[in-house]
């Protein structure tokens, strides 16, 4: 299992920690940056995640900034890609088995770093339940 990590200057202490426990789960990291808390923007780091994970360098992708939101539109406009930002761990399952999401968005100033590796166990850790739920994300991969 790889994932494909990247992050602005917001979420770039959470990319850390996360990137830290997931090295801990035996899961290797492909860390596309930022790599400071110097300011840059967001769309270039979430668009990059996007087209890592289609182009095949990795198996999953998560991203962060401070909400999640401005990262998570970036990571969707590559055609292919769903990412879901989340906020619960109910949230990081559904992600998974409803939406079978290929990207996790975190905000790093918005989210407890303790919930946020829950939320992020929980999303690898479930499965896509398929089913009426494969018709609709065929639906998504079609638009
Ligand atoms: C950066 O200040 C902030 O706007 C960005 O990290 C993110 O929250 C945007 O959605």
């Amino acid at each position: 299992m790889k994932i494909v990590i990247s992050s602005d200057h917001a979420g770039y202490k959470m990319k850390q920690t996360v990137a830290e426990h997931l090295r801990g789960r035996g899961i290797e990291i492909l860390d596309i940056g930022t790599d400071s808390e110097e300011s840059v923007d967001y769309p270039i780091y979430g668009k990059a995640c996007g087209e890592a994970l289609i182009d095949g360098k990795a198996d999953l992708g998560m991203v962060f900034c401070g909400t999640g939101i401005g990262i998570s539109i970036a990571a969707n406009k590559v055609k292919g890609v769903r990412c879901a930002l989340v906020t619960s761990v109910e949230m990081a399952q559904q992600a998974k088995q409803h939406n079978n999401a290929n990207i996790l968005a975190i905000g790093g100033r918005t989210t407890d770093p303790e919930l946020a590796i829950r939320m992020t166990d929980t999303w690898l850790d479930a499965e896509f339940e398929g089913g009426r739920h494969a018709r609709r994300v065929g639906l998504l991969d079609e638009m």
